[in-house]
């Protein structure tokens, strides 16, 4: 599926993690995650950056490192993944709800630039509401569930940890 692309992990100290694409022995795309206890209630999975080079966009490398990113996130016993994403970056928040992530609120000017940012969710555990999980083995399966809407339960877990 991955022609000659490469993964790796890198783990930074405490809970901070790195997946990174390497194609040729060049770094090609990268997520950045940390862990953490949000308001000493949630442990939360945090989302940071995510990028992948021009050249190498559109064969799925974003989705990969982001559901691995997700992954660990799940086994280390996160409860919520969240980020921020720019409202006007379509290919971001097209990536990410595709992946099951909802729109949970929205930040006005939050970037240095003027632009607002959705704060996007995604929810555990339910693992049959995301069954993309394990990994991207079977991409089939995980188109079954692209248009994956949150259910009454998830908007009411969601408005408590609002
Ligand atoms: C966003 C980004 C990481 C996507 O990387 P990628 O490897 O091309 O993403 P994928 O190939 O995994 O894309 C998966 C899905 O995301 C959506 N998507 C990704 N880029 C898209 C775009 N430019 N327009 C619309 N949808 C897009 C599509 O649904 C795509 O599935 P498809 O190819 O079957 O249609 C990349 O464009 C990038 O590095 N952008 C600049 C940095 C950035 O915006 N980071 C996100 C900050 S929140």
């Amino acid at each position: 599926m991955f022609m000659g692309i490469f993964f790796a992990v890198i783990l930074f100290v405490l809970v901070g993690f790195q997946f990174q694409a390497f194609h040729k022995g060049k770094c090609v795309g990268t997520v950045v995650c940390k862990m953490g206890d949000h308001r000493n209630s949630t442990f939360r999975g945090y989302i940071a950056m995510l990028v992948v080079i021009k050249p190498y966009r559109g064969r799925g490398i974003a989705t990969e490192l982001v559901t691995r990113s997700i992954q660990v996130m799940m086994e280390s016993g996160c409860e919520e993944v969240t980020l921020e994403a720019e409202v006007t970056n379509k290919g971001a928040l097209a990536l990410y709800g595709r992946l099951g992530f909802i729109r949970a609120k929205r930040l006005f000017r939050y970037y240095l630039n003027g632009v607002d940012a959705f704060r996007l969710k995604l929810l555990f555990p339910q693992p049959e509401l995301h069954p993309f999980l394990p990994m991207m083995a079977d991409r089939d399966a995980t188109q079954m569930h692209d248009d994956h809407s949150p259910t009454s339960e998830e908007f009411s877990e969601l408005h408590r940890n609002l």
